[in-house]
C-alpha cells in the first residue's frame, strides 16, 4: 500500500466498521473498501502532478477524504426505495458515519459530501482538495465499470453465460 496512505490514513484503516466495506461490492468484483483505496492512490497521484506546476494541497484531507467518501456502510445494489436514489444521498449518509466516527476537518467534509457534483448540483466542492477527489472517483469509477463490463460481454457486446 502506497506509504502516503497508511501515513495518513492509518487511524482509518484500523477501524473495524471501515473494515467491514469489503463485503460491499462497488463495481463487478470490486469492493467499497478496494474502490476507496484506490481513488485515494488516483487522488495522489493528480497531486504529485499538481505540486510540478507548484499547486500545494493538503495532501492529509486527500487521504482522508478519498478513504471515506464512499463510507455510506450498506449494499447499493439492493434496489429499495432509498438505495435507488444512491447516487444523490450516499455522500450525505459517508459524512455522517464519518463523522460519528473521525474528527473530521472542513476540507474533509467537503471532499465527502461534494465528491458527486456534478449530480449533486448543489453542492459545488469548495475546496481544491474536493474537486481532485472527485475527478480521481470518477476515473476510477470508469475503469471499474468498464473492467466490468469487458467482463461480461465479448467484443461483439454479446452478453457472456455465466463462467464463458
Ligand atoms: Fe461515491
Ligand atoms: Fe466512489
Amino acid at each position: 500500500m502506497n506509504k502516503k496512505i497508511m501515513e495518513h490514513g492509518h487511524e482509518i484503516l484500523a477501524s473495524k466498521n471501515y473494515d467491514s466495506m469489503k463485503d460491499f461490492i462497488q463495481h463487478g468484483s470490486i469492493s467499497v473498501h478496494e474502490h476507496c483505496l484506490r481513488v485515494a492512490e488516483m487522488s495522489l497521484k493528480i497531486n504529485e502532478k499538481l505540486k510540478k506546476i507548484n499547486i500545494r494541497l493538503n495532501e492529509r484531507a486527500i487521504v482522508r477524504g478519498a478513504l471515506l467518501h464512499d463510507y455510506f456502510l450498506y449494499d447499493w445494489h439492493d434496489k429499495t426505495a432509498r438505495h435507488k436514489l444512491h447516487g444523490f444521498y450516499h455522500p450525505g449518509v459517508a459524512l455522517s458515519n464519518a463523522e460519528k466516527e473521525f474528527g473530521l476537518t472542513d476540507r474533509e467534509r467537503d471532499i465527502i459530501s461534494k465528491h458527486m457534483f456534478p449530480l449533486t448540483i448543489t453542492k459545488i466542492p469548495r475546496y481544491r482538495e474536493a474537486w481532485v477527489v472527485s475527478a480521481a472517483d470518477k476515473w476510477c469509477s470508469v475503469v471499474e465499470t468498464v473492467r466490468m463490463r469487458k467482463k461480461r460481454y465479448n467484443e461483439d457486446g454479446q452478453e457472456l453465460k455465466p463462467g464463458a
